[in-house]
């Protein structure tokens, strides 16, 4: 392994680091909600399909141009290239998923402050600061810059450390605490009144819904955005693995990582809605769908936690501290996108490409938060619902069109 760009010294060091990148605000903010809107057990069928038999291809397409091109998504697909057009495609479908990794990140960084001000808020009840409490839950433009710097900080930490000694060290460290606490607040919401209702809406599969196009649709859009994919990410991770090891082996093991704990999120957060609904706190909106995304997470749980007197504020310590935990092996994988082509293209050290890189970012963030009622749903659907199939997709031309003589 060349040792200057450094990579991951383990199998299980990528597994974790990759799982990480995949498992993040996407399967826990968005998959429970879509799942329950979308026909419960028979969007999670779909969803289970489309995984393994496009994003998965997909996924395998973008490490193998980066075991390939040993390199950034930029010079891996132009080191597959044989003409200069071939050259300028390379260029734009590489640039285009680090822009991708950049704008998703600059919104990532708000919901992810958000996680951690609502971690903190438990704690400032517990010790009987209540105004201080309030502020946390409450939306403000103080409050979200100072949460996204906070946020932004620890990732661009992690970041300027490298590949082992951060990514992949805090990746080994972070996944299996998440996996654990997930599994703490499943056991513990089963146990309460009302969970029944959302374990079978959950696993009773209405098979009617099953090609209705909104659903196929919003599940695709989830396994592609689940998997990172089109964000160049995973052509980096695919250039960091030790040659020896086989690919198609660990995509498979890291698809499953990601795929069963949006599995577990959704077993935790359906019946946990339900169990808020048994508490009194409304759970559908008029239309008789489930309640969105942002109001599922940031209304209906913190309810659901209060309920549950002083046990609730650890428990909803617990969750947030769990999202932002996924929130976070998502970010640093996203920040290595634009980090690993500026220090390999441009030869700029890589702790001060960081700190820059993370700054402009950051900026980025500050301009969607200050017109944060319309910027938020703009950028987060550009870079997801747009940008990232269609990186995703032009990688798969690559290497189809490209790549098959190529030896990897
Ligand atoms: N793949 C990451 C997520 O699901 C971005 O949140």
């Amino acid at each position: 392994m060349d040792k200057a760009r450094g990579g991951f010294s383990s199998r299980i060091g990528f597994i974790m680091a990759a799982a990480g990148s995949a498992v993040g605000l996407g399967n826990i903010w968005g998959f429970p909600t879509q799942t329950a809107s979308n026909g419960g057990a028979a969007f999670v069928l779909v969803y289970l399909i489309l995984a393994f038999f496009l994003a998965y291809p997909a996924f395998m397409a973008e490490l193998l141009i980066g075991r390939y091109g040993q390199a950034n998504a930029v010079t891996s697909m132009q080191k597959m290239s044989r003409n200069t057009g071939q050259k300028r495609f390379a260029f734009i479908v590489g640039f285009g998923g680090i822009i991708c990794a950049a704008l998703i990140l600059s919104f990532y960084g708000i919901i992810a402050g958000w996680m951690m001000s609502y971690a903190l808020e438990p704690i400032a009840r517990l010790v009987g600061l209540a105004q201080v409490a309030d502020w946390l839950i409450n939306q403000s433009l103080i409050r979200n810059l100072m949460f996204t710097i906070l946020f932004m900080l620890l990732t661009i930490t992690i970041i300027r450390r490298g590949v082992e000694q951060g990514i992949e060290k805090w990746s080994k460290r972070l996944m299996p605490m998440l996996i654990g606490l997930l599994i703490l607040l499943i056991v513990y919401v089963f146990t309460l009144d009302g969970s029944k209702e959302g374990f079978v809406a959950y696993l009773n599969p209405d098979i009617s819904r099953v090609l209705e196009p909104g659903l196929l649709i919003s599940a695709l859009g989830q396994a592609f955005f689940s998997l990172s994919l089109g964000t160049s990410v995973m052509v980096i991770y695919g250039s960091y693995i030790a040659k020896k090891e086989n690919l198609v082996t660990l995509g498979a093991q890291v698809t499953l990582i990601d795929v069963s704990i949006a599995f577990l999120v959704g077993l935790l957060i359906i019946p946990a809605m339900y169990v808020a609904q048994a508490q009194g706190v409304p759970i559908f909106a008029e239309d008789g769908s489930l309640i969105s995304g942002s109001n599922l997470v940031f209304t209906v749980l913190p309810s659901l936690f209060s309920g549950m007197g002083t046990v609730g504020l650890f428990v909803g310590f617990g969750f947030f501290v769990l999202m932002t935990i996924a929130a976070l092996t998502s970010s640093i994988s996203m920040l290595e996108g634009p980090v690993s082509f500026v220090v390999e293209r441009h030869k700029i050290e890589r702790e001060k490409a960081t700190t820059f890189i993370g700054i402009g970012i950051f900026l980025l963030s500050v301009i969607i938060i200050v017109n944060i009622s319309f910027m938020l749903d703009f950028v987060a659907i550009l870079a997801t619902q747009y940008g990232q199939p269609i990186i995703a997709m032009l990688c798969c031309v690559f290497v189809i069109g490209y790549g098959t003589e190529m030896k990897y």
